[in-house]
């Protein structure tokens, strides 16, 4: 076991992790899993004159007659770490991308850009990087365009790595509010046999190779047709029949032949569901609430990362951001919604009909309309709803108790809906739709203690493009898949 002194000197962060890795040698709990000094750990401590040792890859070399001085960053923070060094540590390998590990003596800071930086003893390349190669070049700003054509390399750049750093403290955030508002997270499979949307955006699922192996009598490899999930709205319904509220968190697809700004192949969706509910405003608050929650929780936890996105990649969206959180967000019915499009001096593309479903051009003159705060539209044609929407059985028009939130640059953010509890009401329209065979389990939950419940499903890319002002979806996910495009 290493003494405490030793751990100090190479772990001088603070004396909890010391501690801790003292116990974890006598095998007790261990608060830090792993012993590794972070960028991030050793630009906030206060340890100065004691020897560090950092990893990480080199932003920027800068020779000076008598000091090298080298920006290094590991991911952990935006900010990287300056190291100074003699020029008799410097050998080739010292250049803009390559991996370096450095051991020294961590000082105040004399210049007032940074409080502390590393004074190397020792300089080791981990991993060259040739300059002229590499496809980034130093100090050139790259449009998210161009770092879109390497997947693979383009989280070493800063605006990449702020944008995975945001993700990632994003998603803590939407458990977070989930746990603290008595939600169970249930794990919703990707494979299923149901198109729970009824549009036919599925992506088949069977073995490779399957000439070779089919069965003419079973020619599926489930014995049905299988899809990637669409939705994990069915089986979250399944466990409103158990539970007040659950909800998942997971990757869903949609095999849409688009190439939009706002349309991913494979993407993250949100989806909650409550039980015992029997009110589209009691949906809209946790929407309305999740939203404010989880955009208050990552502007807080990951300020430097926003404003550089709010700085370099949508000037002023902190505005649009900080008017968001603090107005509360419009309700208006689909009929309204329609009325305002007519009365609008707009020439639209598409049609704005009583009954036809909204487009891009008009959710985002509705947002306009609304003074740019989010605004939820409710209250859809019946016919333009999937199966599962409760029917309003009103008439002329003919609504089911849907909603859309619309939210500004992106349009719609969150679909959900009330769902039809009611077996009758159900049982015919699956019948009308010629689905009994497949839905007779969702029947069954109408027939055994049905309550009335309603949820919604929110695309999490969709929401970080909201609040950094990110203009194309392909850019707020770490591989991005759609359609005619799986680089990696
Ligand atoms: O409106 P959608 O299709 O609703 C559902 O799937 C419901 N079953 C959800 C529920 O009630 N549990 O999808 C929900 C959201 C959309 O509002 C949009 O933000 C996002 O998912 N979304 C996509 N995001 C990226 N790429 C795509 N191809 C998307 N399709 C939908
Ligand atoms: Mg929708």
């Amino acid at each position: 076991m290493l003494s405490s002194n030793l751990l100090r000197s190479v772990f001088p962060v603070s004396s909890e992790w010391v501690f801790s890795c003292i116990k974890c040698g006598s095998r007790q709990y261990c608060q830090k899993p792993f012993k590794k000094l972070t960028i991030s750990d050793a630009l906030s401590t206060n340890a100065l004159g004691s020897n560090i040792r950092i990893q990480g890859w080199v932003r920027s070399v800068r020779s000076q007659k008598e000091h090298l001085f080298l920006h290094v960053n590991d991911g952990s923070s935006l900010q990287p770490l300056q190291v100074v060094a003699s020029h008799d540590l410097n050998d080739r390998g010292l250049t803009f991308g390559s991996a370096i590990d450095v051991s020294g003596s961590l000082e105040k800071s004399p210049s007032g850009k940074q409080n502390v930086e590393l004074h190397a003893k020792q300089i080791q390349v981990t991993g060259k990087c040739d300059p002229l190669e590499f496809p980034f070049k130093i100090k050139e700003r790259h449009s998210l365009e161009y770092l879109r054509q390497f997947p693979h390399l383009r989280c070493r750049t800063n605006v990449f790595s702020a944008l995975l750093r945001i993700r990632s403290e994003a998603t803590s955030a939407i458990q977070s509010f989930f746990k603290d508002n008595g939600f169970i997270q249930i794990h919703t499979p990707v494979i299923t046999s149901n198109d729970c949307e009824g549009a036919g955006e599925l992506f088949q699922v069977e073995p490779a190779g399957k000439d070779k192996q089919q069965d003419e009598r079973d020619p599926h490899y489930f014995s049905v047709p299988t899809y990637l999930t669409v939705s994990g709205q069915l089986h979250l319904e399944v466990m409103a029949g158990a539970f007040p509220a659950v909800y998942t968190f997971g990757p869903t697809f949609r095999a849409e032949n688009s190439q939009s700004r706002r349309h991913l192949a494979e993407f993250y969706m949100v989806e909650a569901e409550i039980s015992f509910t029997e009110s589209l405003e009691d949906v809209m608050a946790v929407m309305e609430h999740l939203f404010k929650h989880s955009t208050e929780h990552v502007l807080t936890h990951c300020a430097e990362d926003v404003d550089l996105f709010h700085k370099f990649v949508a000037p002023r969206h902190r505005g649009q951001v900080d008017l968001m959180l603090s107005r509360k967000f419009n309700v208006i019915s689909y009929t309204e919604a329609i009325d305002i499009l007519n009365r609008s001096s707009q020439i639209f593309t598409f049609p704005t009909k009583w009954g036809c479903d909204l487009q891009t051009e008009h959710e985002k003159y509705l947002v306009k309309h609304c003074g740019n705060i989010p605004v939820f539209v409710t209250d859809y044609p019946y016919d333009l709803k999937p199966f599962y929407a409760r029917d309003n059985q009103d008439h002329p028009r003919h609504t089911a108790a849907a909603v859309d939130l619309l939210v500004p640059g992106v349009g719609e953010l969150c679909g959900g809906s009330l769902r039809e509890e009611r077996l009758e009401v159900l049982r015919s329209r699956i019948i009308q739709a010629g689905m009994e065979d497949a839905y007779e389990w969702y029947l069954q939950l109408r027939q055994f203690g049905s309550v009335p419940h309603g949820g919604f499903g929110m695309g999490f890319e969709r929401y970080l493009q909201c609040i950094l002002g990110v203009d194309n979806i392909k850019d707020v996910i770490p591989f991005a898949r759609f359609s005619h495009s799986c680089l990696l």
